[in-house]
């Protein structure tokens, strides 16, 4: 059945691969991805900012590349594949990532830090050995009110050239 100008009246199932694992649910044509994430998944690491698109705290990573699931309708994410900050540790280990910004204190409330991680993921994904400019201009759409953002671009680069820290999973 469709609504009056052809959009589909009711409730519509989706299903993506999220972390791995094939999810599914149902959603109204307004749902946003973080909304379909957090309420339905239970995934609550992606945060609600500003849900405008500006602060980066929803980012996740859509067909692995870093997208704002505050501006994604969960609909048009239908069959994509989502990682989100809960996927980066591996069987309970923190990834070399999450180990590296742990020992450099690269938060403070903590409220930015699954945007970043997963923004930094996506960055050493492509490319494992960026230098600190690179690292910076990747985080640069990602805002953070507490650390100044010098700490968070210390644990990034830690994660590059420091030692493998113990105990840590894969990037
Ligand atoms: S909550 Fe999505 S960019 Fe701020
Ligand atoms: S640590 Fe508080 S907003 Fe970044």
């Amino acid at each position: 059945m469709l609504e009056s100008d052809g959009r589909p009246q009711g409730p519509l199932t989706i299903r993506l691969q999220v972390n791995g694992e094939e999810r599914k649910g149902e959603v109204e044509g307004r749902t946003t991805l973080a909304d379909f994430l957090r309420d339905q998944l239970g995934l609550t690491g992606t945060h609600l900012g500003c849900e405008h698109g500006v602060c980066g705290a929803c980012t996740v990573l859509l067909d692995s590349r870093p997208a704002r699931s505050c501006l994604v309708l969960a609909a048009s994410a239908e069959g994509s594949l989502v990682e989100t900050v809960e996927g980066l540790a591996r069987k309970g280990e923190l990834s070399r990532l999450q180990r590296a910004m742990w020992d450099s204190h690269s938060f403070q409330c903590g409220f930015c830090t699954p945007g970043f991680l997963i923004q930094a993921a996506a960055l050493l994904a492509e490319n494992p050995s960026p230098t600190e400019v690179e690292v910076r201009c990747a985080l640069s759409g990602n805002l953070c009110r507490c650390t100044g953002y010098e700490s968070i671009v210390r644990g990034v680069m830690a994660a590059v050239e420091g030692p493998e820290p113990a105990g840590a999973g894969p990037r």
